[in-house]
């Protein structure tokens, strides 16, 4: 989509695009039922009916920083991060119920005030944001979709690099991780083509080993446990 069409907070249901990924497991123990009944409506995010709107308005006293997390998972990384940078705002998007829970639990027994919480596609929610709000933004482990028929599910595509390109600032950093060669490979494509974005890494270790500002996700302790190894990418937002 060029930023010309129709905005899709203006689409019709009809018009949105399709999401692949699970919303529901395992059914939710008392507690987590709760967190989703009562915690989750005071923090998650509203789209407007129309219009864009800055994430840091999400937030009583506005951050210097925004930072995205797409697809939290367990909300493992996005806590840790909430914790270590309590300055900054964080977002984080997760359609899977089950995932969503877990991330509460630990907003609420960490008494973490940083975040807010998307419970739908990514998307959907960086189409409504205003251009250059995002200082960092995580993506890790992507659903990596590994049958070639289903290639096209991917959340990293050139549309969703578009988006981030408008979305992030001048020098913010996007973070991307995978286990998946093909995957890894697509990615790479479509970021290095794209001239917005810049690979930061300078020699192979750049891209093998997490840095220490990088806390470890579920997804990624399951794949090394089963062998496989995974690639850290990190890429810079070129100035506009
Ligand atoms: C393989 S899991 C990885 C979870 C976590 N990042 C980790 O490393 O443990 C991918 C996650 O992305 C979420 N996801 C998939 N498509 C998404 C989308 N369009 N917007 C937001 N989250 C999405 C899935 O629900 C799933 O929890």
């Amino acid at each position: 989509m060029t930023r010309n069409e129709q905005h899709p907070c203006d689409a019709s249901p009809a018009q949105a695009r399709t999401f692949y990924g699970r919303r529901h497991g395992r059914p939710l123990r008392p507690g987590r039922r709760d967190l989703i009944e009562t915690l989750l409506p005071q923090l998650s995010i509203t789209l407007p009916d129309q219009g864009v709107f800055d994430p840091a308005t999400l937030f009583p006293d506005p951050p210097a920083e925004t930072w995205l997390e797409i697809g939290f998972g367990g909300g493992e990384h996005l806590a840790a991060q909430a914790g270590s940078h309590p300055e900054t705002g964080f977002i984080g998007c997760e359609p899977f119920i089950n995932g969503m829970a877990s991330l509460l639990a630990k907003i609420k027994k960490e008494g973490l005030t940083n975040i807010r919480v998307f419970s739908d596609d990514a998307r959907s929610l960086m189409d409504c944001l205003v251009e250059a709000c995002l200082g960092r933004v995580f993506i890790l482990f992507p659903d990596p979709w590994p049958k070639k028929r289903h290639a096209k599910r991917r959340l990293i595509s050139p549309r969703t690099v578009d988006a981030l390109a408008h979305t992030m600032k001048d020098n913010a950093e996007l973070r991307l991780a995978s286990d998946d060669p093909e995957y890894i490979r697509s990615m790479l494509e479509h970021l290095r083509r794209h001239e917005a974005f810049q690979w930061l890494a300078e020699r192979p270790a750049h891209w093998r080993q997490r840095t220490p500002d990088w806390p470890a996700t579920r997804y990624e302790a399951k794949a090394l446990q089963a062998g496989r190894s995974c690639a850290y990418l990190r890429f810079r937002r070129r100035p506009r």
